[in-house]
């Protein structure tokens, strides 16, 4: 593998709190390590566009506390093909990039590995709010995204005890229900819809309700996955306002539903979100300075690791059943 001189650092897919934070830390451990850095807006678009600057020390500061993606982002259909890969090699080449930082979910780390496997050696950084990435325990984005939905959540609360009312809550995920099963801990919802599991709307739903009925509860919160009821459910029977219709007519509680959506991935990242992204941007420049590629950096039991990116793939995630569990008990 050649002398890593330059790197280039993208962001990819949807954007996260804490994308800034990882920019900053890929620019600063760069420059500390003698390497110089180029920035690539508009993720793999801007490989195959070359819209590519120069990132000079400053230029991220002031960036740590924004959201959003100073690189700005974009899905790129172009670059699943061999030979938009082909183009963006042909184009870093010529760019002087020698290895790239890639930021973003698993669809960016397919890219990476794509572009490792053709010579540029890339290190992916997971970050997305889903959480959904399976070879690591954490992704960034994931604490502010939840601590967003508890906020609203509790405001939810304070109308829906208000008015003697279900409100459904419908938030973000893709097809991991981490972000409802996390905020459904944290702010006490009645039920969670995720899915990860076979629900039995009656069994799981409608039958507590009007047990909790009986005993004198007058609203509910019900924090339902976008992957049971979002336009991509992979086999959705209902969306969330249908639900609620269901839901009212077989309890009699009136109910609302609130779709919360982009609000979920933007604002000010969380401490944890700005720590895990300062970590891992730092650690993946080191790879490469190294000489290292066609990795993943992860977090798994609170260290930072890294795997190669077809093994980070082929895994499989779960979800935390201890923490369903939990909240089923002292909800
Ligand atoms: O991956 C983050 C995410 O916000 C998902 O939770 C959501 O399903 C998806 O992105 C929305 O994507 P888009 O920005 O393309 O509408």
């Amino acid at each position: 593998m050649n002398k890593i001189k330059t790197i280039g650092v993208l962001t990819s897919g949807g954007d996260a709190p804490g994308m800034n934070a990882a920019i900053r830390s890929v620019v600063r451990t760069a420059h500390f390590s003698g390497l110089v850095v180029k920035g690539v807006l508009r993720g793999y678009k801007g490989l195959l566009e070359k819209t590519i600057i120069d990132m000079p020390l400053r230029s991220v500061s002031g960036t740590l506390q924004s959201g959003g993606t100073i690189l700005h982002t974009a899905r790129s259909p172009e670059f699943r093909e061999d030979a938009g890969v082909e183009l963006a090699k042909q184009n870093c080449i010529e760019m002087g990039i020698d290895g790239l930082v890639v930021i973003g979910g698993d669809g960016s780390f397919r890219g990476a590995r794509d572009l490792s496997l053709k010579g540029i050696p890339c290190i992916g950084i997971p970050c997305t709010i889903d959480n959904d990435i399976s070879c690591t325990d954490y992704t960034i984005g994931f604490d502010t995204a939840v601590n967003t939905v508890v906020e609203i959540v509790d405001k939810l609360r304070d109308t829906s005890q208000s008015h003697n009312r279900c409100s459904i809550v419908e938030v973000m995920g893709n097809n991991c229900g981490d972000i409802a099963l996390y905020t459904g801990l944290g702010c006490g919802a009645e039920a969670v819809i995720i899915p990860e599991v076979r629900h039995d709307l009656e069994r799981d739903v409608l039958h507590e309700m009007r047990e909790a009925l009986q005993k004198g509860k007058t609203h509910f919160i019900i924090i339902v996955s976008e992957g049971v009821t979002g336009e991509r459910a992979k086999h959705r029977k209902m969306d969330a306002f249908q639900l609620a219709q269901y839901i009212e007519e077989k309890t009699g509680v009136e109910t609302r539903t609130t779709v919360i959506g982009y609000i979920q991935r933007g604002g000010k990242p969380s401490a944890k979100d700005r720590f895990v992204g300062s970590m891992m941007g730092s650690y993946a420049v080191k790879l490469l300075k190294n000489g290292i590629g066609n990795r993943v950096v992860v977090m798994r039991n609170n260290k930072l690791m890294d795997y190669d990116i077809l093994e980070a793939l082929s895994m499989n995630k779960t979800i935390d059943f201890e923490v369903l569990q939990t909240l089923n008990e002292i909800s």
